[in-house]
């Protein structure tokens, strides 16, 4: 198992320390927890010792730890976290002052480093510990850039500790980053697209778009470059991930069009409406005289649109189904010349549309195809990447 050192300093806000520990654990991961002397002022390390099942260390000397453990925890771990990160201990990784454990561990530590800081807004723009950041950046240490907001201290400003998510997530990026994904940029599509007849109503579809956001989460943290567009969702971009927001699916083949001479890879997730309305009015219309039919037209096919203009691009469509699921997914992978077609069955119960789990198969080209049964939309994510890591090795053999 993969594991993590965490290194807790005395902020107040070290109590997210617990969940950034969980959300570690809920990826499969191990943490070992290393605390200042002064944080255990906040905190009793048998908390740490508690949710982690390892002793947690704060003293270098220790007569119940093994001798020179900041030498042999070193090849144990695959990231070292500071959260959160106080001034006193960005200034003394900064300076190489290597007075306790967790500052010893750091100059020891051949694995990557992040840093999320926590402190008094005063304290974070002061010239010295801006100086310090700049100082441990350049020496290839990460940061997690602390949110803006009320402090502590009662004032407003940048120093919050960052999300334990914002945090884990940069995390596993500094983990799980792969070759085949660095330097490479994935246009994600995600949710549904609305199709107005007047500005208070529209047709749609009930995508959540789950899907479309674990997939650009995903492909951030294996180490790529993430350009999401996204319909209307009630759901939070990914740190790290460019969102651009749109509306119709006019709006849609627009921020794709622009995006897609970059893109490596194209995952179109969003559920885009197929039909809007042939006019769209500019004010309300009163029900009396809206009538009894709508003229509707087909939206554009974005996807067929992009097969149609591909070079590079790998493509990857989604096709939801109430049946005959093998034989339309395979029609559609032909007419938009996708290279990899991820096909749902979204008749059952609890799968496919905004539900937290599904149930796809996967089909190529060629004829082959791969059923991934039930799980969460975050691991059917994990599935899909290692498919299209297998594609993009494939395409740099060739190349
Ligand atoms: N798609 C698209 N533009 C559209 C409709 C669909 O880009 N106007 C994309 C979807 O994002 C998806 C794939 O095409 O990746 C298949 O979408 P789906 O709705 O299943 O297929 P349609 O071609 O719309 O066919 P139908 O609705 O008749 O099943």
């Amino acid at each position: 198992m993969r594991k993590v050192a965490l290194g807790v300093s005395s902020s107040i806000s070290i109590y997210k320390a617990c969940e950034v520990i969980r959300l570690f654990q809920s990826e499969g991961l191990g943490v070992r927890v290393i605390m200042t002397e002064k944080a255990t002022r906040f905190i009793q390390p048998y908390l740490f010792t508690s949710l982690t099942g390892e002793r947690t260390i704060v003293e270098l000397f220790d007569d119940q730890q093994r001798p020179i453990e900041h030498i042999s925890l070193v090849d144990e771990i695959s990231l070292l976290l500071i959260a959160p990160a106080t001034a006193n201990i960005i200034g003394k990784l900064a300076s190489g002052v290597a007075d306790d454990f967790l500052s010893t561990f750091y100059l020891a530590a051949k694995c990557p480093v992040l840093v999320a800081p926590a402190m008094n807004e005063a304290m974070f723009l002061h010239p010295q510990t801006q100086e310090n950041i700049r100082k441990l950046k350049a020496l290839g240490v990460e940061f997690v850039e602390p949110d803006t907001g009320y402090l502590a201290c009662g004032k407003k400003g940048p120093g919050r500790l960052a999300s334990p998510e914002t945090i884990v997530h940069h995390g596993l990026r500094l983990i799980k980053s792969r070759e085949p994904f660095r330097d490479k940029v994935f246009l994600v599509t995600a949710g549904p697209t609305r199709e107005f007849l007047d500005p208070v109503r529209f047709v749609s579809n009930p995508s959540s778009g789950k899907m479309g956001y674990e997939l650009a989460r995903e492909a951030w943290q294996l180490g790529a470059e993430v350009i999401l567009v996204s319909g209307p969702t009630g759901l939070e971009a990914p740190a790290g991930v460019y969102l651009e927001k749109v509306n119709t699916a006019e709006e849609m083949r627009e921020a794709v069009r622009k995006h897609y001479s970059r893109a490596d890879v194209v995952l179109m997730a969003a559920a885009v409406a197929d039909f809007r309305f042939k006019k769209t009015l500019s004010d309300k219309a009163r029900k009396t005289e809206i009538g009894q039919t709508l003229e509707i037209e087909p939206t554009p096919d974005i996807l067929e649109e992009l097969g149609r203009q591909k070079q590079r691009q790998l493509l990857v469509g989604f096709a939801a189904e109430t049946g005959r699921l093998g034989e339309r997914a395979a029609e559609k992978m032909k007419k938009k010349k996708v290279d990899l077609m991820v096909g749902n069955d979204v008749s059952g119960p609890g799968v496919g549309f905004a539900s937290d789990e599904n149930e796809v198969t996967l089909f190529w080209p060629d004829g082959r195809s791969r059923k991934i049964p039930r799980m969460s939309k975050r691991k059917i994510s994990q599935e899909i990447m290692a498919e299209i890591e297998v594609l993009l090795n494939e395409r740099k053999g060739k190349s």
